[in-house]
């Protein structure tokens, strides 16, 4: 009996410490995938066009020579996660071959919808340094764990940093192109009888430049920050404004407000749906606001990856910009705090819903 109870003890010891490595050594995910989109792996068997074999793959890469058994255990860890699959197992490791997945699919550079600069956005240092200082800003009174530091918040470090400026606008791009051919497919009676709507925070505009293209009855605007949108041009019906959401926001029918509102505490999130309304007001009554945004505590949540994703988005933004995401409960609350009357939440993208909401 008091065998049993210690082998007990010692199968839950060992079980926590295995935990615990496990949360340690994480990060090793998120790096082993940067340095496959670094290499551009998934491109090089993409172009190999059949399943490719270890050493062809070794061959193909920029890597030194000492370097080469290096590769196999970078691609058994990848695919371990679903990255990549693999056929021809034999004893001889170079005789492997790998295929794509879904998900590496999603990374090819040359996929309308690739993941890859938002991969290396993320994962760049000026993102991930911030968490080193974590526990440092939870008791100093600087904003964001971003500014403890960098010295600066997110937006004012991009506006003097040029390569950050490319890097974050472009992997901000990369998600507004996927979020667009979905947006498109399953929800287009959402623009339906508008006839001018603002991007606020509109990045670069691809997803208003797509939107332009698909309802040419509507007048565009992408709303962003002067060094975002600098150098762009007017598009047949798409212009671009530089400007401060906080101040004023130039009129229309609709607002669309994509990963704008988790960037900002709740405060600041009440200003810019107030702005947003007295925008909406200067062309009529009619109107709405389109968020795209997670609701957290929703649905899809029983799948133990998506709360997990979920968490780690909120982190993020509590960490990089002072942000959060937020449950039903606190969405309808800052909407009704601004003014707003109603609101419809379709959660069609994803871990991401469509939120209209109306004045
Ligand atoms: C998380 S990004 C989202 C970009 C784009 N909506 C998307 O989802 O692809 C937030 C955007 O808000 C812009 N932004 C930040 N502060 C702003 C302000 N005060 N006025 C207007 N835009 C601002 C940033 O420059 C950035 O492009």
């Amino acid at each position: 009996m008091e065998s049993q109870n210690e082998d007990h003890i010692a199968s839950n010891l060992l079980k926590a410490q295995s935990h615990i490595w496990n949360h340690i050594f994480n990060f090793v995910n998120s790096m082993s995938l940067k340095c496959v989109v670094d290499l551009s792996i998934p491109d090089i068997i993409h172009s190999y066009g059949k399943p490719m074999s270890l050493s062809k793959l070794i061959s193909s890469l920029p890597i030194h020579p000492s370097k080469k058994p290096c590769i196999y255990r970078l691609m058994r860890i990848m695919t371990h996660s679903d990255f990549f699959s693999q056929q021809n197992i034999t004893d001889n490791e170079l005789e492997i071959e790998y295929m794509l997945t879904d998900v590496s699919k999603l990374l090819l550079k040359d996929n309308p919808m690739s993941m890859a600069p938002f991969v290396q956005g993320s994962l760049d240092p000026t993102m991930t340094n911030p968490w080193h200082e974590f526990s440092t800003w939870l008791k100093n009174d600087d904003i964001t764990t971003f500014q403890t530091t960098h010295g600066r918040f997110l937006w004012n470090y991009a506006e003097h940093n040029p390569r950050f400026n490319k890097l974050f606008n472009d992997s901000m791009a990369s998600d507004a192109q996927l979020v667009t051919n979905l947006f498109f497919e399953n929800c287009r009676e959402v623009f339906n009888g508008l006839e001018s709507l603002v991007d606020v925070g509109g990045g670069t505009g691809t997803l208003t430049e797509a939107l332009a293209k698909s309802f040419q009855q509507l007048e565009c605007t992408v709303f962003d920050l002067p060094h975002v949108i600098e150098g762009l041009h007017k598009s047949d019906n798409v212009k671009y404004v530089g400007g401060d959401m906080f101040k004023e926001i130039p009129p229309a029918d609709a607002i669309l407000l994509k990963w704008i509102l988790h960037d900002w505490n709740d405060e600041e999130c009440v200003n810019i749906l107030k702005k947003c309304k007295e925008s909406l007001k200067k062309k009529g009554d009619e109107g709405k606001v389109i968020i795209i945004e997670m609701v957290l505590d929703s649905e899809e949540e029983n799948i133990n990856e998506s709360v997990e994703t979920k968490l780690f988005f909120d982190m993020a933004m509590m960490v990089l910009l002072a942000g959060k995401e937020r449950n039903k409960k606190e969405w309808v609350k800052l909407f009704l705090s601004a003014g707003f009357s109603d609101y419809k939440i379709t959660p069609i993208l994803g871990l991401r819903s469509v939120i209209e909401v109306y004045p």
